[in-house]
C-alpha cells in the first residue's frame, strides 16, 4: 500500500469500489486517483471472479484498465452505467466540481452524465468553500481558437470571478491536444460566484466544446486521509 498524499487516494480508492457489485457497468475517471481505483477495482475483479463492463474516460485509463485485465469497452457499447468513479480537482459544499486537471473533462462528464450515480474519489485538498482556486479547464475547437480566445475574454467580463488570465494547456512545450483532437484553454479566476451561471455563459460560445464545471452530477464525495481513514460525503 502506498504512503503519504498517495496514502489517501488509495483509501478513497479501496472505499469506492466497495460500492461496485457483480454484474455492473462501471465508468473509470482519469488521474492519479482514479488510477488507484482502476487497481483496486481490477485486483477485486479477479478476487471474486467479479463479471463488469468498464467504461474508461480517456485513452490513458482505458489503457490502465485493460492491461490489468478488466473488460473495457466504450461508452456506445453499453445502455447507460450503473456507477461512475472519478476524481476532481475541486468540490464545494453543495459537491459542484471542477474537473479537466487531466484533460479529460470533456468524455469524463460525457460519461457522468450517462451513469446513474457519479462518486468522487479524492483527497482533503480538493475541499473548497467556493470553487475557483484550481484554473477552470475549457476545451475548444483547434479551429478559430484564438477568436474563442476573445469570446472568452469577452464572457469573463461581466462574470462574478477575481480573476480573468487565461493560458493555453501546454504539455511539453507545444499545445496539449485532448484525446478528442481539442485545446485546453484554463481560466485563472480564483473564485467563481456563480458557477451555474458561468458554465450557461461559457457553454453557449462557438469554439467552446465543454467545460470543466460539473454542477448537479456527482452524488456522493469520498476523501481519503493520509492516515488511511476514508470519509464519505452525501
Ligand atoms: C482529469 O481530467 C481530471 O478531471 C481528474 O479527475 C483530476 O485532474 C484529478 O486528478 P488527480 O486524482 O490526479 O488529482
Amino acid at each position: 500500500a502506498p504512503t503519504g498524499a498517495e496514502a489517501g487516494k488509495f483509501a478513497a480508492a479501496m472505499r469506492a469500489v466497495e460500492l461496485v457489485e457483480d454484474g455492473m457497468a462501471v465508468g473509470l475517471g482519469t488521474g492519479s486517483t482514479a488510477a488507484w481505483m482502476v487497481r483496486a477495482l481490477a485486483a477485486r475483479a479477479a478476487a471474486e471472479d467479479l463479471s463488469l463492463t468498464c467504461v474508461p474516460t480517456s485513452t490513458r485509463t482505458g489503457a490502465l484498465a485493460a492491461r490489468l485485465g478488466l473488460n473495457v469497452v466504450s461508452l456506445d457499447e453499453v445502455d447507460g452505467l450503473d456507477l461512475t468513479i472519478d476524481g476532481a480537482d475541486e468540490f464545494d459544499p453543495d459537491f459542484r466540481l471542477i474537473k479537466g486537471g487531466g484533460a479529460a473533462h470533456l468524455q469524463e462528464k460525457i460519461v457522468a452524465a450517462a451513469s446513474r450515480r457519479l462518486v468522487v474519489i479524492s483527497d482533503p485538498s480538493k475541499q473548497v468553500a467556493h470553487l475557483g482556486a484550481f484554473p477552470l479547464p475549457v476545451e475548444v475547437t483547434p479551429f478559430g481558437h484564438r477568436a474563442t480566445l476573445r469570446l472568452l475574454r469577452r464572457a469573463l467580463e461581466g462574470a462574478d470571478v477575481d480573476g480573468r488570465e487565461i493560458t493555453l494547456r501546454q504539455h511539453e512545450a507545444v499545445p496539449l491536444m485532448t484525446d478528442e483532437g481539442n485545446l485546453v484553454y484554463d481560466l485563472h479566476l480564483r473564485r467563481i460566484g456563480d458557477p451555474e451561471g458561468l458554465m450557461r455563459d461559457l457553454t453557449c460560445l462557438p469554439g467552446v466544446v465543454e467545460t470543466g464545471l460539473f454542477l448537479g452530477l456527482c452524488d456522493t464525495v469520498i476523501i481519503g486521509h493520509p492516515d488511511g481513514r476514508a470519509e464519505t460525503l452525501r
